[in-house]
């Protein structure tokens, strides 16, 4: 069975609805028809710097998330990134293949430096697309389900692939980037023309899944629209309704052309806002009720990442054995 890897970053406790549609439901969808390794990345997050509790306990948290979304453990592999050291290692390899300037023309690099200055950012925050890279390439994975977002990433790592095959024989599997047609990019509910993103200075455009259903039914009757008052699809003038369009459309499963003709008519952005909002809370509360589940149970989630990491060690340690051969590292015994 073909491979697919993916992951998230711990570095908040919830996940948001853009996360949740962009990324996990199709890990959910793709699981049946692949041998799925879903990593939470602790390494990564540990470049935005969170004190050893927070990064603690929203490592499980996010586990927990991954579970309570519908990653079947029985049939996936959930770990933690630093619980396999193939992935550090693996990234030296791929970070003295990368040239400087090429890393430096990373637009997340470059939006996360630009807000923190040069003295504010770290290393790490430099070399993280490599270290993705390894995550994804230590498993031969042919397809990374992702947001948008992370397209120039995968960009980076189909390259690094190439260019490691070429020079050392091929080793890498070349993987793509699986981005969802509809639900790649959610945007944020008080500015639509950008994502909905955790690290975004206006949280009230975020719907967080483990949020009071309440407080994301505020931020959903909130929501920038415009002063047209007719419900079309048009994301170029109207990006507040197509992205709550696009949302209603993901929950309920019935296509964009069929809402536009069900809100027809004047002043129906009232009526679409409810109807999201009640789609919202019907998939968050009993994901949050799963979450909360699991979190109180520590230890059962602890034996299921540490299953998960013994299985996706035995795939790292082969793939990192013939990378270390192929560059001419000597044997250690
Ligand atoms: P992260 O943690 O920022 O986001 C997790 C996933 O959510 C997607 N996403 C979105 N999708 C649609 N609309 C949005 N507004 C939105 N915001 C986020 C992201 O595209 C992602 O799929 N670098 C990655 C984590 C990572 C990774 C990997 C992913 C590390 N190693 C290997 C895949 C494979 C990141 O920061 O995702």
């Amino acid at each position: 069975t073909p491979r697919i890897l993916s992951g998230m970053q711990p570095t908040h406790d919830s996940l948001h609805l853009g996360n949740y549609l962009g990324a996990q439901v199709s890990w959910v969808r793709m699981q049946s028809d692949f041998d799925a390794f879903f990593c939470v990345v602790d390494q990564h997050a540990l470049t935005v710097g969170p004190t050893p509790e927070e990064l603690r306990r929203r490592t499980r948290v996010t586990a927990a998330q991954y579970l309570a979304g519908g990653i079947d453990p029985e049939r996936s592999t959930v770990f933690v990134q630093s619980h396999v050291p193939e992935h550090s290692q693996l990234a030296w390899v791929l970070n003295c293949l990368t040239g400087y300037g090429e890393a430096a023309r990373m637009t997340q690099f470059k939006d996360k430096a630009g807000k923190r200055g040069t003295e504010g950012t770290n290393v790490g925050l430099f070399t993280y697309p490599m270290l993705m890279a390894a995550d994804i390439l230590l498993y031969d994975a042919t397809a990374v389900p992702v947001g948008e977002d992370q397209r120039q990433h995968l960009e980076l790592t189909r390259d690094l692939a190439q260019r490691f095959n070429a020079r050392y024989g091929t080793t890498f599997v070349i993987p793509e980037a699986h981005i969802p047609a509809e639900t790649a990019k959610i945007m944020s509910l008080q500015e639509p023309t950008a994502k909905m993103s955790k690290s975004a200075d206006n949280q009230a455009g975020n719907l967080m899944m483990l949020d009071a259903p309440k407080a994301n039914t505020k931020k959903i009757k909130s929501a920038v629209t415009d002063t047209d008052n007719a419900v079309r699809y048009d994301p170029e003038a109207k990006p507040g309704i197509a992205n709550l369009l696009r949302i209603h459309s993901a929950l309920s499963g019935e296509k964009v052309d069929a809402l536009v003709e069900q809100y027809a008519g004047e002043n129906k952005y009232g009526a679409l806002k409810t109807d999201v909002a009640a789609l919202v809370a019907e998939v968050q509360e009993p994901f949050k009720a799963r979450v909360d589940e699991l979190v109180g149970d520590p230890a059962e989630l602890d034996r299921v990442l540490a299953r998960g990491a013994e299985r996706a060690r035995e795939v790292a340690s082969a793939t990192l054995a013939r990378v270390y051969d192929a560059v001419g590292f000597l044997p250690a015994a």
